[in-house]
């Protein structure tokens, strides 16, 4: 395994890379992420892996202060499951100026999680791009954990006639079905033990959707009222086009149910897409 902190290394060692498949992190990694690695093997001989919490994609009230930073122990997973190489670029490497150029998401990104992290997806297309531009990989492999953040890539990918493919790998769960997440870790035991309730909640949403017709806003109310009563402060819970994330039009058959609530100070975002 190789650790390499500036562009201009990474180009160097790429050149002569046939093909590569990235997987962008921002660290912390866990088996969600490695499982994106496991992916990514399958599309290219050459594994690239950056790690780089991205300050343009934090609100000034979030965690990017307290986001935990475990370079050397991420490094031992990576170089546990085979050969990779991990791009771990300082702030200064990746905005050596004042980032005043950024990419500017579809509407869909002011919804869902954009409507609470206002800017959040306009710094996450940025870094991606940049990102995109510097390791030049053919397959870049991403969670549908971030289902909007899947969609504003691919969107940004197709829109702007990137030359690769995004592939969507499925979420891993924990053995009661809560989301991997680095977030997880901040939750308390108490806060652990009701975290699941958010993935039940969806997979009831799942239930209710594939036992025939359904007003979509009274079960997203139901969802809200439920998770309240137990403590949730809920973002939001919606039911959306699996391909345009919009609310869907009478007889969309290819859903996704969303949900993001806080317990405590984490929040947690999940979903389930839904076949009819
Ligand atoms: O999903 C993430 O970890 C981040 O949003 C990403 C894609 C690495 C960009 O910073």
């Amino acid at each position: 395994m190789q650790v390499i902190h500036t562009v201009s290394e990474l180009r160097q060692r790429l050149s002569t890379e046939a093909s590569v498949a990235f997987v962008p992190t921002m660290g912390n990694l866990h088996a969600g992420h490695l499982d994106l690695v496991r992916i990514a093997r399958q599309h290219a001989s050459c594994v690239v892996v950056s790690i780089f919490v991205n300050p343009l994609q934090f609100g000034a009230n979030e965690d990017f202060g307290k986001y935990p930073r475990t370079l050397q122990a991420d490094c031992d997973k990576l170089a546990a499951t085979g050969e990779v190489i991990v791009f771990a670029p300082g702030e200064a490497d990746m905005y050596p100026q004042p980032q005043q150029i950024t990419v500017e998401p579809p509407p869909i990104a002011q919804e869902l999680c954009g409507a609470f992290r206002p800017g959040h997806f306009r710094g996450v297309a940025t870094v991606v791009l940049k990102l995109f531009n510097m390791v030049q990989p053919q397959v870049a492999v991403f969670g549908k954990k971030d289902y909007q953040q899947l969609h504003v890539v691919r969107q940004m990918t197709a829109q702007l006639n990137l030359a690769l493919e995004i592939v969507g790998a499925e979420t891993l769960r924990a053995a009661d079905g809560l989301a991997l997440s680095s977030r997880n870790q901040y939750l308390s035991a108490a806060e652990r033990t009701e975290a699941v309730f958010l993935y039940q909640t969806l997979t009831n949403m799942r239930k209710s959707l594939q036992n025939g017709p359904q007003d979509y806003a009274k079960l997203e109310h139901d969802a809200v009222v439920a998770l309240s009563a137990r403590g949730w402060q809920v973002d939001y819970v919606a039911i959306r086009a699996q391909s345009s994330l919009a609310v869907p039009v009478p007889g969309e058959r290819e859903l996704v149910v969303l949900a993001a609530a806080r317990l405590g100070a984490t929040r947690l975002i999940d979903n389930l897409e839904v076949c009819l």
